[in-house]
């Protein structure tokens, strides 16, 4: 399988903040902003892949701002690297207030997707070549984060297992 620029993976979506997805003061649910990121994330893998994915974690996510009624929103993401079966997506969140034409980033996050044949079970998706820089800087430190992954998993495996 021929390895992929990350930019074959690369999708941009933009949201229109209205007032269902937000809360009594007016800015968005960040659970609603969450289900936003999977939706990018697994197209993104899809694309990569053109197999059908699964989220398999979600790293820690810290809303840096907010959005308000009337914002857009763009979300950008793209393949950073995979294993065999898996792929780690980055995804960015900015709101953008029309009024004063000011953008902010409101979040990043990293998932991990895993893609399935028809069978369900996880199947083999090409390696990925990094060219922007931005997508060098996150290749190079792909290896450390998904050893941290696989070992919070299995911790919290034990500890569900402890508990029961
Ligand atoms: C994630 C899932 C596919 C892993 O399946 P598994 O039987 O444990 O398979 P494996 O151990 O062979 O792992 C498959 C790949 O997933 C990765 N993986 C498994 N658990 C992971 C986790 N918690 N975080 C990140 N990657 C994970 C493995 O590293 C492996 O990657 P690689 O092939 O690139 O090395 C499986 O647990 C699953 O289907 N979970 C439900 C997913 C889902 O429905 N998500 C929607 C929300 S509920």
């Amino acid at each position: 399988m021929n390895a992929l620029s990350s930019n074959v993976s690369r999708t941009i979506q933009t949201r229109l903040v209205l007032p269902p997805d937000t809360n009594h003061m007016g800015t968005i649910f960040g659970g609603t902003v969450l289900s936003y990121i999977d939706e990018i994330a697994a197209i993104s893998a899809m694309k990569h892949s053109r197999k059908v994915v699964v989220t398999a974690s979600i790293d820690r996510v810290n809303f840096l701002s907010s959005a308000e009624v009337g914002d857009i929103l763009t979300l950008e993401a793209f393949v950073i690297s995979t294993g065999r079966t898996s792929m780690e997506v980055f995804v960015k969140v900015e709101s953008e207030n029309l009024k004063t034409s000011t953008r902010t980033l409101t979040t990043t996050s990293i998932l991990t997707m895993v893609a399935k044949d028809s069978k369900g079970v996880p199947s083999p998706v090409p390696g990925v070549i990094p060219e922007t820089e931005e997508e060098k800087e996150l290749f190079k430190t792909a290896q450390v984060r998904k050893r941290r992954r696989l070992e919070m998993r299995n911790e919290q495996t034990k500890r569900e297992g402890d508990l029961q």
